[in-house]
């Protein structure tokens, strides 16, 4: 079978059909929609024989019809890979996903496992945690481009002009943040564990990096003043006090679960603050049959599917979505593991000092 080129057709994410060419195991042509085998393959094998003289006789062969998911776990066992998804990615990643979890269980998960090939659906701070964490394992995102424009609020040189102001203050960094700020920072945080980790510090003056809103909430929680940065996530910030408060008119009976990343009139009506983790945690474990959740909307799948008697009312479905945790699909999967792509790199002289924060939050 090695110099045939072999025409798959399958099944996309989106449900359409969708075919392609191979030529030793590695994909060399995609077709969307369904072609006709025989009429519109034939013709782009004709292509491909041109530019493969090497070919010489080339045969087409059509492989029975693989989900996009079989072809997924089949290339991830060949791999020797694992797929770990955060709580806000589609529903179909999180189902396909090894593990899912909050930014903190992917940290720690990402640090302990064994696989060499991780594939990390979420957005580019997570995986980069991942590859500080793990440097000597393969760590790719299936889209590269999907960043966290709250971490993209903040600069090494800003916190550095922050510290200059304040000498003697420690810096606790939110891990929503590039691998360059945390190497500036004392400590990390995420949201599940921020006021642990801020009262771990002691009696010291603290500035919190890039969240106001996490912040604001650590200072409130602990009754102490933190020297804040106003940094925000504008997927949180689109959840509004209204529609908390409609929901809770229409739902009397159900507790509001709202994400400290909201901001304050919103956080002032929740009975609870949550990371992503903790809220599907929460959602087992209480008496409650219903629940107001005030997060982005990916988290419902995991609620849903975790608490099958249990409903979930999110807030503003239409505008608590982050576009950038809905990049990666089912196909750039499948691609990221056909390819090996995008591996992600840190910078040793950079990764080594990151690690040092990220590893001091894990210890806490
Ligand atoms: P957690 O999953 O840690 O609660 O974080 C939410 C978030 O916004 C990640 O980008
Ligand atoms: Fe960043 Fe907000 Fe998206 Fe999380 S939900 S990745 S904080 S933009």
């Amino acid at each position: 079978m090695q110099n045939r080129i072999i025409a798959e057709t399958g099944t996309s994410a989106y449900g359409g059909h969708c075919a392609a060419l191979r030529f030793s195991g590695k994909r060399i042509s995609v077709l969307p929609g369904l072609p006709e085998i025989g009429s519109v393959f034939s013709e782009e094998v004709e292509k491909l024989n041109s530019g493969f003289p090497m070919l010489g006789k080339t045969m087409l062969y059509s492989s029975p019809m693989k989900s996009i998911e079989e072809q997924i776990l089949e290339l991830k066992k060949e791999r020797g890979a694992i797929i770990i998804a955060h709580n806000y990615q589609v529903d179909e990643v999180q189902a396909i996903a090894d593990f899912t979890g909050d930014s903190l269980e992917l940290s720690r998960k990402a640090a302990q496992l064994t696989e060499e090939v991780i594939v990390f659906c979420g957005v580019h701070f997570m995986a980069e945690t991942a590859a500080i964490l793990s440097p000597e394992k393969t760590i790719l995102i299936p889209d590269p481009h999907a960043g966290c424009p709250m971490a993209d609020m903040i600069t090494a040189e800003k916190v550095r002009e922050i510290k200059a102001e304040h000498p003697g203050a420690k810096v606790v960094c939110y891990v929503n943040s590039s691998a360059e700020v945390k190497a500036e920072s004392d400590i990390c945080c995420t949201s599940s564990n921020a006021v642990d980790v801020v009262k771990s510090l002691g009696n010291v003056e603290v500035i919190f990096v890039p969240d106001r809103n996490l912040g604001a909430f650590v200072a409130e929680r602990l009754g102490k003043k933190l020297i804040l940065y106003n940094g925000f996530c504008p997927t949180h910030e689109r959840i509004r006090d209204v529609d908390v408060l409609k929901l809770m008119e229409k739902h009397p009976d159900a507790p509001v679960l709202a994400h400290p990343e909201c901001s304050e009139p919103v956080r002032n009506l929740a009975d609870e603050l949550l990371s992503t983790g903790q809220m599907c945690r929460r959602a087992k474990e209480s008496t409650h049959k219903e629940f107001i959740i005030a997060t982005e909307l990916g988290i419902n799948y995991r609620l849903r599917t975790e608490n099958p008697g249990k409903k979930f009312y999110p807030v503003n479905p239409d505008r608590a979505v982050c576009p950038n945790m809905k990049k990666i699909t089912l196909e750039k999967i499948l691609w990221s593991l056909q390819d090996m792509k995008h591996r992600v790199i840190v910078p040793p002289e950079i990764a080594d000092r990151a690690a040092g924060a990220i590893q001091r939050m894990l210890a806490v």
